[in-house]
């Protein structure tokens, strides 16, 4: 299969961006906007260079070519702070199972699950995977996405987890977007490892993660911590590996059960906990202590057919930032809408609008450490933010199947 062509160049945002509205809440100006008035982005060699209304734009910006805005509403590019976008086949044979009345950790004992996308995976060349995510990825992309973090996992070796990464890293080439990219090398445990998890952790702390990193393949490090996955001990170990590199870690914790996952990782400094239905009060101190963001993945507790919801309310009272995301997998979440997440957000945790679009930006950004440079409109950032044209911010998490034909500027081009 031949590697996919990049696309034609696009063409430079810089310039004034006029008028717009500036939706509440998500941005940074250089002069005061009421609510509502007419507003102005400048954007200068790629970056944000003055936000504020109209009719106050400085005169040495002025001469700059005009973009028409056309009164649409402007909202940051938006973050997908977890998927595992990269990956061969497909498991729809397990939405039936399941919908046979098998649960997910039914189907991981029998063999399924995460290993049946490791099989997959393995078989498939990079060039075959890139060709695979490209379209995923183009997909979220074209709904405002202007950073997205990816995950490895589906390799569960060296060999194999490079070649995820690696895939991770051209994607974000040839897209133009920024991507972190995750090693979950601990996700499930590789086949040939039946019955020495300790042997596989040990492959994961000793060789893979170090070698992985010194590549630059590995921007933070994340573990399954579960009961079919791995036990808080295993987690420790990972992300005591991960410290020695200087990475920041993260954690898929507290889907399934409560294993005390998001205490341990918030005591190592994680950037988020994902997940978190079964989070406990200890679990939730300890992120606020330590500025760990919730991530909230609505996806896979609407496909598993979840009831034990995230502790919203105390989550907000603890004053913990909530993340949404599409935890986009071919297992628990195979959707390619962040809006939708952000719907579902609202439907099923009882988010309010204005914390769903919190949740597809500012704090999204926060949980893959990039809140300096996305999830917000403001002057110094790399020029990220999408035009929508509605009336209202509640809109975006409101309509649902038809995707507003927004503008997009990413990474300074108009790539939409
Ligand atoms: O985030 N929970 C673990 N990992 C993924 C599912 C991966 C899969 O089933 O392939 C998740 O839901
Ligand atoms: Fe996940």
């Amino acid at each position: 299969m031949p590697a996919p062509t990049p696309p034609a160049p696009l063409r430079c945002a810089d310039g004034c961006w006029q008028p717009v509205r500036l939706a509440p809440d998500m941005y940074h100006a250089d002069a005061p906007v009421r609510a509502g008035e007419a507003a102005c982005i400048v954007v200068d060699q790629g970056r944000i260079a003055w936000v504020g209304p109209q009719a106050a734009l400085p005169a040495h910006h002025a001469h700059l070519q005009q973009h028409a805005g056309q009164d649409w509403l402007a909202t940051p590019g938006l973050v997908d702070c977890h998927t595992h976008l990269v990956y061969g086949g497909q498991r729809a044979d397990e939405f039936a199972l399941r919908l046979a009345g098998a649960s997910y950790e039914e189907i991981a004992r029998a063999g399924g699950g995460i290993v049946a996308t490791v099989r997959a995976t393995r078989a498939a060349s990079e060039d075959e995977l890139l060709a695979q995510a490209l379209p995923r990825l183009r997909q979220l992309l074209a709904e405002g996405v202007c950073a997205i973090e990816i995950k490895s996992g589906y390799g569960l070796s060296l060999a194999q987890e490079r070649k995820q990464l690696r895939v991770a890293r051209r994607l974000g080439e040839l897209c133009g977007v920024t991507v972190r990219s995750t090693f979950l090398g601990a996700h499930a445990l590789p086949p040939e490892y039946a019955g020495r998890s300790q042997a596989y952790i040990d492959l994961v702390c000793a060789q893979m993660l170090p070698a992985l990193a010194a590549e630059g393949l590995v921007d933070a490090v994340d573990v399954f911590c579960e009961r079919i996955a791995f036990s808080l001990a295993e987690t420790e170990q990972v992300f005591c590996a991960a410290r020695r590199l200087g990475l920041p870690v993260k954690l898929h914790a507290e889907q399934l059960s409560n294993m005390e996952g998001a205490a341990l990782a918030a005591r190592h400094g994680a950037l988020s906990c994902d997940h978190v239905e079964h989070l406990s009060a200890a679990g939730i101190a300890a992120m606020r202590a330590a500025g760990t963001v919730a991530v909230l993945l609505p996806g896979a507790f609407y496909t598993l057919r979840d009831t034990q919801r995230p502790p919203i309310e105390a989550l907000r009272a603890a004053g913990v930032p909530m993340a949404v995301a599409s935890d986009h997998n071919p297992g628990t979440s195979p959707y390619l809408s962040l809006l939708l997440m952000a719907n579902m957000a609202c439907t099923l945790f009882a988010l309010t609008v204005p914390e769903a679009l919190a949740g597809i930006t500012r704090h999204a950004a926060r949980a893959l450490g990039l809140q300096d440079s996305h999830g917000l409109i403001a002057a110094g950032r790399p020029a990220n933010f999408v035009l929508w044209p509605v009336q209202q911010a509640a809109e975006l998490a409101y309509w649902l199947g038809h995707r507003p034909a927004c503008r997009i500027v990413r990474q300074g081009r108009i790539a939409a």
